[in-house]
């Protein structure tokens, strides 16, 4: 359920190629429960006009000390000790599947950003993650991934190399690609998959819509993916077994 609280803003850190980790100390324990795939609207003011919130992602969580972990741009300012206005968690957790032991998360040509906690959750319960990073998201700081972590670059934003094993190999596949292109680039692996498999088993591949989320609750319609889809309400993660281009 989406409820406003306040966190503060615990400690700021450097992690390079133009990216910050800001931990903030949640009031709640459920918040500090908040799950890979959902995301935090935040206020860092007092205003209560309710547009100008921004998504924050989180990239890890300890509700044991009630932190989570956020990445942003470090060309935005954040210092210790700050109220920060939060309005969460907004979103569906992405649905990793008990069966799964083998996990492909792909950065096309966009930061690996709204994978990254899923990363951490995926290999602290013991699965092989690979993560491929094409284009733009190479320049991902990747100093910042758990050493265990395999990495495939690709400066082709379609495809890398061993695109036809690791698709084989992978039990899931969750996917971003920066908005400009999200569709040409959810159908095109959709259709690369699709040849490969033959079938795309439900939950298998996943593409996670990284849209602008104003108000969080469906009312305002700038996350829409489809006619009855809202990236707010029903994502961010879609099954491309069901989606049409
Ligand atoms: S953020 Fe307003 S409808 Fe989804």
């Amino acid at each position: 359920m989406i409820r406003e609280s306040i966190a503060i803003i615990e400690r700021v850190r450097r992690i390079g190629a133009g990216w910050q980790q800001v931990s903030i100390a949640v009031e709640e324990t459920a918040l500090a429960n908040i799950q890979p795939g959902q995301s935090l609207l935040v206020r860092t003011h007092n205003s209560w006009e309710p547009y100008l919130r921004s998504i924050w992602v989180p990239i890890d969580a300890d509700p044991a000390q009630n932190l989570i972990e956020i990445e942003r741009p470090d060309s935005e300012t954040y210092l210790p000790d700050v109220d920060i206005h939060l309005l969460g968690p907004v979103g569906i957790p992405f649905s990793l599947q008990k069966s799964t032991k083998n996990l492909l998360l792909i950065a096309q040509d966009f930061p690996p950003t709204r994978l990254r906690f899923l990363l951490n959750v995926a290999l602290r319960s013991q699965r092989a993650v690979t993560v491929v990073l094409t284009g733009e998201a190479k320049k991902y700081p990747v100093a910042a991934f758990p050493t265990e972590t395999e990495i495939i670059y690709s400066d082709d934003t379609q495809t890398w190399p061993s695109q036809k094993e690791t698709l084989l190999w992978a039990d899931q596949v969750f996917v971003v690609a920066p908005i400009p292109f999200y569709e040409l680039y959810f159908s095109q692996l959709q259709q690369v998959a699709l040849e490969i498999r033959h079938a795309l088993p439900e939950n298998y591949l996943n593409a996670v819509y990284d849209l602008p989320m104003p108000c969080g609750t469906g009312a305002c319609m700038a996350c829409m993916v489809s006619s009855r889809q809202y990236t707010c309400l029903d994502g961010p993660a879609f099954d491309l077994a069901k989606m049409r281009f």
